[in-house]
């Protein structure tokens, strides 16, 4: 594709072609309900990230759409989904492990209907394994096609035996299918899908694609629409927010798009992610200052401390660029929180590299981390690199590493004793009755004594006690 070419996307004729199939499934399940009284039930796990969440919400509102009800146990349900992730191996693992469980819940009911989506479904090794081992699935399709899941269903549905779908890679934009919150108050929506960077330890630019942009008119649509519905907070998603537009034939940037969004009337908030620092602008810090929807929170993953490792994961910036970066971030937006992520044990990774890890933490004072232990995918890069570091001194690292880590998130919550702050209630904790949780502009986890009904609503909350990874307050 030639680099200023448009996206094309889902044209209006296919979906309403995949309105008539669910609406043909709904028939059904309809009839069947007649005739059993009896209403079937879905049951959906999802793995991975907020992108795989939100392509699970698509698939709820699909679902239901066809006439399903949600089932309080997977063992009831009469339709299991797993939208899987490959990003680190023990998400695979897990994925198998409950496939080779479920064998003998079909083995009971062969109405059964086992279906398998996402990341992990666009490798090769895994597609044989699955048809070698695991021959009681019955739809599998990947991330380029998931609008295609009512038609494939219903194949699935009139025939017998596995079907399979996989596209190598991507070809319409997906637009306006419906989907069912997990949240009436907060959204994701997806601005761009795919990945151009390559890190050398990454599966995702080989399973979800090369970079492409939604039109911005698209996105500020879909957030009216969301906003008329009820939502006060959105989180953009993209793997690298920070080079949206750059397929785009007028190049909005990712700073110009929020203006744009910042201006809804009736959105309250504003939160996006994945940062890439390589692509992080001035006129990007310049929009997250000015525009005040956006929340003071700015998830920009480091992965390692050390430049040598940096330049081995293909990250394009050196400890130093981070470290201005992140300072530079810090003096336009005073209060700013910076997340990040970061991987321990990365191939060719000393005691030195990881004193690193440990120094930049201590520099930048982030807010939270994301930690995760290096895990060998195949097909990437760092996969084949020498030094391979071995598993016992990777995790030591690691214990090492939130021991340094953990204070300087408790220094953050403690930083907020006293202090009155904005909380968006989201639901109602599962550590105490008579306790809610909601999150801060900050994105800081905050319990509070209060009723469901402030779910959903904005209210100031004065900070009494704090924990490592949440605090306690008072509603005032
Ligand atoms: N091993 C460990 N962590 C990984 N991540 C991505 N690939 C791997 C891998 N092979 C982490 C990165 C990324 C986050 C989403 O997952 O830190 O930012
Ligand atoms: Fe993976 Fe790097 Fe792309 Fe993030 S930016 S999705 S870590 S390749």
């Amino acid at each position: 594709m030639s680099k200023r070419e448009p996206e094309l996307k889902i044209t209006a004729e296919e979906i309403q072609r995949i309105q008539k199939i669910i609406k043909e499934v709904r028939a059904k399940n309809d009839k069947e309900f007649v005739r059993t009284g009896k209403q079937k039930t879905y049951y959906i796990t999802t793995f991975g990230c907020q992108m795989n969440a939100h392509d699970s919400e698509k698939l709820i509102g699909m679902v239901e759409q066809m006439g399903y009800t949600p089932a309080d146990k997977e063992k009831e349900a009469d339709f299991i989904l797993y939208n899987t992730c490959c990003v680190r191996e023990n998400a695979e693992h897990k994925v198998f492990g409950k496939l080779g469980a479920l064998k003998h819940v079909k083995a009971r009911n062969n109405d059964l209907k086992i279906v398998l989506c996402g990341c992990m479904m666009q490798q090769e090794k895994v597609l044989n394994t699955i048809k070698q081992k695991y021959r009681h699935v019955d739809l599998i399709f990947g991330t380029f096609n998931l609008y295609k899941f009512p038609e494939l269903f219903l194949a699935s549905i009139e025939t017998s035996g596995m079907i399979i779908d996989i596209w190598k890679e991507h070809k319409e934009i997906m637009e306006d299918l419906p989907s069912i919150r997990k949240y009436k108050f907060k959204a994701c929506v997806n601005i761009m899908y795919g990945c151009n960077n390559f890190c050398t330890y990454c599966i995702v630019p080989f399973v979800r694609g090369r970079e492409r942009s939604r039109s911005p008119e698209d996105i500020v649509q879909e957030i009216k629409d969301l906003v008329q519905d009820g939502v006060k907070e959105i989180m953009l998603l993209g793997q690298n927010v920070n080079s949206y537009g750059k397929n785009l034939e007028d190049q909005t940037s990712f700073a110009e798009l929020l203006y744009k969004i910042n201006e809804v009337e009736g959105l309250e908030r504003i939160r996006f992610m994945t940062s890439h620092p390589k692509d992080l602008s001035d006129e990007l810090i310049e929009a997250m200052r000015s525009c005040e929807k956006v929340c003071k929170h700015l998830h920009l993953p480091i992965q390692a401390g050390s430049t040598k490792i940096l330049t081995a994961m293909n990250r394009k910036y050196t400890k130093e660029e981070y470290t201005l970066l992140a300072r530079k971030i810090q003096d336009a937006i005073p209060g700013i929180a910076l997340t990040t992520d970061i991987i321990v044990g990365f191939p060719g990774e000393t005691e030195e590299d990881f004193q690193d890890t440990l120094d930049i933490l201590k520099e930048i004072q982030f807010h939270s981390a994301y930690t995760f232990l290096y895990s060998i995918r195949s097909g990437t890069p760092a996969a084949t690199m020498d030094d391979q570091v071995i598993e016992e001194v990777a995790q030591e690292r690691f214990s090492r590493l939130l021991g340094v880590l953990n204070p300087i998130i408790l220094t953050h919550s403690e930083a907020l004793i006293g202090k009155t702050i904005e909380v968006l209630v989201e639901e109602v904790s599962k550590q105490a009755e008579g306790i809610l949780a909601g999150r801060s502009d900050q994105n800081h986890l905050v319990h509070f004594a209060g009723k469901e009904e402030l779910i959903g609503q904005i209210v100031s909350v004065k900070i009494i006690e704090a924990k490592t990874f949440y605090v306690v307050g008072e509603k005032v």
